[in-house]
């Protein structure tokens, strides 16, 4: 393995529970199964990047010194991520608290709790790594700060802008990928009025937006690549934005081509939609190479019509 990436951000432990549907504003909804898996937006970025081989996978996190960092840890280490830890010994590990809906929905609040004592001075050295990936569970000062570092080592810059939040044009300026789905388009570009316009705002080489089932379209270089997604039917689809971001940089660190790696991380964001959980349900690489070489499964071409006439570019 010759590739590194490094993925800086964030660890929770999710606390997850099934139930009819997602809680309306006020409403009380008797669940049933409860469980916990690990979780965290940056944790699953590193699982999923490790898990599709090929680069050799590195996360900065900050953890408690409690026991919920525990199945964190494991997971990553499982995952083959090398690990650098930030233990706080004040705050509490992240948590997720998550409710999954039947029809496989889900609402999600995040406590960061040690997430936020990520700080500038805690990036690790650059030597070796080709791409730094970054999320919005941490603080944005430090998000920022991390970016401009890697800029300037000559490291490539990718930002999955979620949680959605209004971003600093000096950040954007630091990105050689900006990641983001529907709604996290419309923060970050300003509500524009429809796909073409958010792009067109977005000052950074390649935008690549996410569209849920429908699959996901790339603006590179001012040039459209779209990529319909597979058909699946969903269980759960905590962390499928997670493992599609992960899997895309792992190959993106193998210089492979753009359009071949939305493939890859669609076919990787399919699998985690059929199983439970966030780091849980990431498929490795045998997996999603078994599902690449079944034709019968690879999009076609009315999927690929139907996503353009949505995208309307
Ligand atoms: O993207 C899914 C993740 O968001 C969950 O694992 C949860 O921890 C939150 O960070």
């Amino acid at each position: 393995m010759t590739s590194t990436v490094l993925v800086a951000g964030s660890a929770n432990l999710d606390f997850v529970v099934r139930a009819a549907h997602v809680p309306a504003p006020g409403e009380t909804v008797l669940g049933r199964e409860f469980r916990t898996f690990p979780g965290g937006k940056g944790a699953n970025q590193a699982v999923a990047c490790a898990r599709a081989g090929g680069a050799a996978t590195q996360m900065l996190l900050a953890l408690g010194a409690d026991d919920f960092a525990k199945p964190i840890e494991a997971s990553l280490n499982d995952a083959g991520v090398t690990l650098h830890t930030v233990r706080d010994a004040l705050l509490p590990t992240g948590t997720a608290f998550i409710c999954l809906s039947d029809d496989a929905e889900n609402a999600i609040t995040v406590a960061p709790g040690a997430n936020m004592a990520l700080q500038p001075t805690h990036l690790p050295p650059l030597d070796g790594v080709q791409w730094l990936l970054l999320q919005l569970e941490s603080p944005l000062a430090t998000v920022q700060a991390y970016a401009a570092s890697a800029r300037a080592a000559g490291v490539k810059v990718a930002l999955n802008a979620a949680p959605a939040q209004v971003l600093p044009a000096e950040l954007l300026a630091l990105l050689d990928m900006l990641i983001v789905n529907e709604g996290e388009l419309a923060v970050v570009a300003g509500n524009p009025p429809d796909l073409a316009s958010g792009l067109a705002r977005l000052d950074v080489p390649c935008v690549i937006v996410t569209l849920g089932a429908r699959g996901c379209l790339a603006r590179i270089d001012g040039q459209i690549l779209l990529q319909p997604a597979f058909s699946i039917s969903p269980l759960d689809t905590t962390a499928a934005g997670d493992t599609f971001c992960g899997t895309l940089i792992a190959r993106m660190a193998q210089h492979t081509p753009l359009q071949q790696a939305l493939l890859a991380a669609s076919a990787a964001s399919a699998l985690a939609c059929t199983r439970l959980g966030a780091q849980s349900s990431i498929p490795d690489h045998a997996e999603v190479e078994a599902l690449l070489a079944d034709a019968s499964r690879l999009p076609g071409t009315d999927a690929h019509a139907a996503l353009a006439a949505w995208c309307a570019l």
